[in-house]
């Protein structure tokens, strides 16, 4: 039985029940199941694959039968997760590709590989995430969580635009996948600072900001990609026990850890975004526990067209020299 809708959304906004196991079970007790083999013929690029909700996800999609490339950036790791899925599901397609998100040089190499190879790219999911502990620069100069959540996706879904485009079809979008996070809630456009130069830096601060440039940029795109036949999202995954969370988070998981959810519930909704039918009729939404959600919970916080701009301006300059 589907949750009232009052009651689905006091669970997030008391955060605890809605991010946890407790909102995950509460509400998947009003979920479809998604048909097996609903995506059969479907390519499917995963980023951060190697471990944690980017191999759920993986294990998720390759269960419904698309092909999936986990797109890692230590290859002998993804090599290993990889061949967990294929033990898992005999037959499965299951590639691995080697890729630094947060290089720029290494995401144009990557998206050039994909474009000479794939005929076609029906999916893909900006799953890769950090926090650093300490401000960190790439060897572009980039601030790694900037660099990482935002630079290297916008990227990398810009140069796979032609395989998406061609991945597209007027009954079936091609479907990119941000995956964000609640914490986005707690941070606003940084306009000013997007490389976090200025205060005094905080892996969890750098991490909310570009969490909220991801759902933003996630708007942004799906507008920039209307007219290729593909839908942009931007989701939360709850929270869920994975290595990034024992290792970036160790005292909130000593205190959450009985209520954190697998990573396959913390997968859920990446894999439904691809595969069930609703979300490829919308474009440019935020999810959590597939369901729509507020990107604000007060008015004054909406981003103005021009710190919108200023963002879609930092990508493509930062970019430069590549946008297709
Ligand atoms: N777990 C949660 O409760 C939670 C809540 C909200 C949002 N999220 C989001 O969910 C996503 C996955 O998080 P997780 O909890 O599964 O964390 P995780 O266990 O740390 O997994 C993150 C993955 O991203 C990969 N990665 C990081 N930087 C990369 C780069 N530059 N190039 C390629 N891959 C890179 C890591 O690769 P290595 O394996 O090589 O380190 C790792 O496999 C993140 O975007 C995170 O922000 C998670």
């Amino acid at each position: 039985m589907q949750l009232p809708r009052l009651v689905d959304a006091a669970l997030d906004r008391l955060v605890v029940p809605g991010y946890s196991r407790l909102g995950y079970a509460a509400r998947r007790a009003g979920w479809r199941t998604l048909p097996s083999g609903c995506l059969a013929g479907r390519t499917i690029l995963v980023t951060g694959a190697a471990g944690g909700l980017g191999a759920a996800t993986a294990r998720g999609l390759v269960g419904l039968g698309a092909r999936v490339e986990l797109v890692v950036r230590d290859q002998a790791r993804g090599e290993r997760t990889a061949a967990a899925l294929r033990e898992a599901h005999p037959g499965a397609a299951v590639e691995v590709a080697e890729c630094d998100v947060s290089s720029l040089a290494d995401v144009r190499r990557y998206a050039a590989e994909v474009r000479d190879r794939e005929a076609a790219v029906h999916g893909l999911v900006h799953n890769a995430g950090v926090m650093p502990p300490e401000r960190t620069e790439t060897a572009e100069g980039h601030e790694l969580a900037l660099a990482t959540h935002v630079l290297g996706p916008f990227l990398l879904t810009r140069e796979l635009r032609p395989a998406l485009r061609a991945g597209a079809s007027p009954t079936a979008p091609a479907r990119v996948v941000f995956v964000s996070s609640g914490g986005m809630y707690t941070a606003s456009l940084p306009t000013d600072d997007p490389e976090f130069r200025v205060g005094t830096y905080s892996g969890g601060a750098a991490y909310a900001r570009t969490k909220r440039m991801q759902v933003v940029l996630a708007e942004l795109l799906a507008d920039d990609l209307a007219g290729d036949g593909v839908v942009v999202h931007s989701m939360h995954p709850g929270w869920a026990d994975t290595p990034g969370v024992a290792g970036s988070m160790p005292g909130f998981r000593r205190v959450t850890g009985p209520l954190l959810r697998t990573d396959d519930q913390g997968a859920d909704t990446a894999v439904w975004l691809q595969a069930a039918a609703e979300p490829g009729h919308s474009t440019g939404v935020f999810w959590h526990d597939r369901a729509p959600r507020p990107t604000h919970y007060l008015p004054r916080g909406a981003e103005t067209p021009q710190a919108r701009a200023a963002l879609w301006t930092l990508c493509v300059d930062a970019t430069a020299g590549s946008a297709r």
